[in-house]
C-alpha cells in the first residue's frame, strides 16, 4: 500500500511490477497440459480435449499439449510399478487443464488413479476444469477441485460446463454452443495467469 495513491494509482503499479519480473520470455516458457479423464471404449473426452486444444490455441501462443491417460496405461496406484513417464510428464507441465466427466456422481475411477499415481510431481501448479455431464459435470468437477486442494494444486474459479443434452448430438458427437466460447476464453486467461504466477513465484 503506498499512502497518498488513489485505487487506480495502484493497480498501474500493480501492473508494472507484474511486467517488471514476469518477462514475455518466462511466460512464453510455459506448458499446459490438457488432461483426457475418462479411459473406457467410445468415451467422448478426446472430442472435448481436441476442442479445448484448439480454443486455447486461438486465445494464446503458449505451448498447450493433449495427455491421455490412456497412453499411460497406469496400474491401480500400488499394485504395480511406478510409471515413470507418468509422474515425469506432470512434473515437467506448469499448468493443467483437466477434461472430466461424470460417472455416478463422481469423476471417473481412471482420473481419480491418475492424480493419485503422483505426488509432489504436481505440486504448487495452476489448474482449470472443462467439466460435462447431464448436469454439466459439476458434480464431478467439484471433487476434482478437493481432490486437487490435498495434491497442491490452485483451481481457478471458471469452469465451462458442456451439457450432454445441448452440447452433443445423441450423446456421442459434441457440438458446443458458440455462447461457451468466452466462459472457454475466461478460464484459459485465469489459468494462465495462475499458471504464470506459479511459474515466476
Ligand atoms: C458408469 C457411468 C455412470 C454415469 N453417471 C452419470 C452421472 O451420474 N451423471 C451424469 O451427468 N452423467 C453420467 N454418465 C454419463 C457420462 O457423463 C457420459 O457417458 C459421458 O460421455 C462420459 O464421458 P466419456 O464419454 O468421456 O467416458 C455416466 C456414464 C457412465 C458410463
Amino acid at each position: 500500500m503506498v499512502f497518498g495513491f488513489g485505487k487506480k494509482e495502484q493497480i498501474i503499479e500493480k501492473e508494472v511490477i507484474k511486467e517488471v519480473y514476469r518477462t514475455p520470455e518466462k511466460k512464453k516458457a510455459q506448458k499446459i497440459g490438457i488432461i483426457v479423464g475418462s479411459t473406457r471404449e467410445g468415451r467422448v473426452s478426446p472430442q472435448v480435449a481436441n476442442y479445448v486444444l484448439q480454443t486455447a490455441r486461438a486465445h494464446s501462443d503458449r505451448s498447450f499439449e493433449i495427455i491421455d491417460i490412456k497412453d499411460y496405461d497406469l496400474p491401480f496406484m500400488g499394485t504395480g510399478e511406478v510409471n515413470q513417464a507418468w509422474n515425469e510428464k506432470i512434473a515437467e507441465l506448469d499448468g493443467y487443464l483437466f477434461i472430466v466427466q461424470e460417472y455416478n456422481h463422481g469423476i471417473s475411477a481412471s482420473l481419480k488413479n491418475a492424480l493419485d499415481s503422483a505426488r509432489e510431481e504436481w505440486f504448487n501448479k495452476a489448474a482449470a476444469i472443462v467439466s460435462y455431464g447431464s448436469a454439466g459435470g459439476i458434480r464431478a468437477a467439484e471433487q476434482v477441485r478437493l481432490i486437487l486442494a490435498e495434491q497442491k494444486v490452485a483451481t481457478v474459479r471458471t469452469n465451462p460446463a458442456f451439457n450432454l443434452f445441448t452440447d452433443f448430438e445423441n450423446f456421442a458427437t459434441f457440438t458446443p454452443g458458440e455462447h461457451m466460447t468466452a466462459g472457454m476464453n475466461d478460464m484459459l486467461t485465469e489459468l494462465l495467469d495462475w499458471a504464470d504466477t506459479f511459474a515466476n513465484r
